[in-house]
């Protein structure tokens, strides 16, 4: 497959989520990670403490953009005052790309801070991609959006989520952050089969993609990236790395967070399924553990 903007960080390799709890052990071990990956929203900010950690992160990490209040699919007008703050913020990072939703929250300047479920129509796909332009154009860097987890549709929707996710951003120009363990909750909750749903991504849109735990209970699962990434979630990341060839991987872990080394031990096994597709990510040994679960 030919690299574009989108699909070229072929070395990016494992990164994960720059979270409080771990920043003590990295500033104190300095442990060898390829790249972290921030929540845009908490380091928007004039100054003080999120700046200064995020400076010395920069000083000896990669760091890539995440955000979670674009709202893409909101039928408002983008904030001008964020979306100039994500700029600012971007040009200290260097971030290679700038990830948010596909989604909407926020309705006539009110924000509900939750990421909300599309309706699959026409009309949503001409404004969301409409919306994913007009960022990517004033941003000045590569955007890609990311599949959500639902647990609700909308009677009126006119196709599938990945016949959704497929238009938009073919019409938007943009890339893709594809997140298998999103597609697995919502495959359960919404009875569709997950492979369909990651063989008809568009792989050379794919720049990066998402792996985290869940929790089933009686009659649904919930994206609660509180544990393990469970086994059919590696099952479609497999598959997805077979058709988008080695992508950036970030495992997602949020609540219940466990120390350092045992979060990235969890990345680390996404190292032998990009390494089968060509990638050479080495084995990044921060403990005797990790290096047992990676050879
Ligand atoms: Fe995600």
């Amino acid at each position: 497959m030919a690299a574009n903007r989108f699909n070229g960080y072929t070395d990016f390799g494992i990164g994960i989520g720059l979270r409080i709890p771990h920043y003590q052990h990295i500033f104190a071990e300095k442990p060898v990670v390829d790249w972290f990956e921030i929540i845009s929203e908490n380091y928007m900010v004039d100054g003080g403490r999120p700046l200064q950690v995020l400076d010395q992160i920069l000083e000896r990490y990669r760091v890539v953009q995440h955000g979670v209040a674009m709202y893409f699919g909101s039928a408002q007008p983008l904030n001008r005052e964020h979306l100039r703050r994500l700029k600012l913020l971007a040009r200290r990072t260097k971030t290679p790309w700038l990830s948010d939703h596909l989604c909407w929250g926020s309705v006539d300047g009110r924000y509900t801070h939750d990421l909300l479920p599309m309706p699959y129509t026409r009309e949503a796909v001409a404004k969301t991609a409409a919306n994913i332009r007009q960022v990517q154009d004033f941003i000045e860097i590569p955007v890609v959006v990311e599949n959500v987890s639902s647990y609700a549709e909308f009677h009126e929707s006119e196709m599938t989520e990945w016949e959704f996710l497929n238009e938009v951003v073919e019409a938007a120009d943009c890339g893709i952050l594809l997140d298998v363990n999103n597609i697995y909750v919502s495959s359960q909750n919404h009875g569709f089969d997950p492979l369909r749903y990651v063989d008809s991504v568009p792989a050379d849109r794919v720049a990066q993609i998402h792996i985290a735990g869940h929790s089933k209970f009686e009659k649904y699962i919930l994206d609660t990236h509180d544990h393990p990434v469970l086994e059919p979630v590696w099952g479609l990341y497999a598959r997805a790395i077979e058709r988008c060839g080695p992508t950036a991987t970030l495992l997602e872990w949020d609540d219940n967070i466990p120390t350092f080394d045992e979060v990235h031990g969890e990345a680390m096994k996404a190292a032998k399924f990009l390494n089968s597709q060509g990638a050479q990510v080495l084995p990044q040994v921060n403990t005797k553990e990790l290096q047992e679960i990676i050879q």
